[in-house]
C-alpha cells in the first residue's frame, strides 16, 4: 500500500513497494501521458516531476516516493492544455509521432522554471530524453519561444501565425 500525493490529490494505491511509480501511474491511476519507453532510465518518455524535479519514473520504486512529495504528471500541467509550454509546443507543431513528447514537456517545463531564460548549453544538458523522431531543433526552439513570453516569431522557423502571415 502506497499513499501518494499525485496532481494536488492525495491517492492511496494497493502495490507491491517495488513498482515502478510510471506503472502505478498508468495502471492503478489512469494517467497515462506518462509514457514507457525503455524501462531502464534512457529514454525520458516517462518523466514526470516530484517536488519539481524531472524524474524518470520507470525505475522509481513508488515506496521511494513519500506522501508529502508531489508528484506531478502531464495531466497535471494544465486542465485543457493551456501550460505555455504545451502552447509553445502546439504553435510550433512540435511532435511527430507524439509517443516521447509528454515526457518532453515535462523535462522542458522543469528547465523553463529553473532556468526562464536557459542557453543551448543548458537546454542540452537539460533536455536528455530521446526522440526517435527526430523533433530536437523544434523542442529547442519551443523552449526559446517560451523564454521569449509566447512569441513565435522568436522561433525562426516558417510557421502560419494566426493573422495568415508565415515568418
Ligand atoms: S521509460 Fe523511463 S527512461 Fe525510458
Ligand atoms: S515525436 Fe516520435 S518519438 Fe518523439
Amino acid at each position: 500500500m502506497a499513499k501518494l500525493n499525485v496532481n494536488g490529490t492525495m491517492r492511496d494505491v494497493d502495490v507491491e513497494d517495488d513498482t515502478p511509480l510510471l506503472w502505478v501511474l498508468r495502471e492503478q491511476l489512469g494517467l497515462t501521458g506518462t509514457k514507457y519507453g525503455c524501462g531502464i532510465a534512457q529514454c525520458g518518455a516517462c518523466t514526470v516531476h516530484i517536488d519539481g524535479v524531472p524524474t524518470r519514473s520507470c525505475v522509481r520504486p513508488v515506496s521511494s516516493v513519500a506522501p508529502n512529495e508531489k508528484i506531478v504528471t502531464i495531466e497535471g500541467l494544465s486542465p485543457d492544455g493551456s501550460h505555455p509550454v504545451q502552447k509553445a509546443w502546439a504553435a510550433l507543431d512540435v511532435p511527430q509521432c507524439g509517443y516521447c513528447q509528454c515526457g518532453m514537456i515535462m523535462a522542458a517545463t522543469a528547465l523553463l522554471k529553473a532556468k526562464p531564460q536557459p542557453s543551448d548549453a543548458d537546454i542540452d544538458e537539460a533536455i536528455t530524453n530521446i526522440c526517435r523522431c527526430g523533433t530536437y531543433n523544434r523542442i529547442r526552439a519551443a523552449i526559446k519561444v517560451v523564454a521569449q513570453g509566447g512569441n513565435t516569431r522568436s522561433a525562426a522557423l516558417a510557421i502560419q501565425h494566426p493573422d495568415g502571415s508565415i515568418t
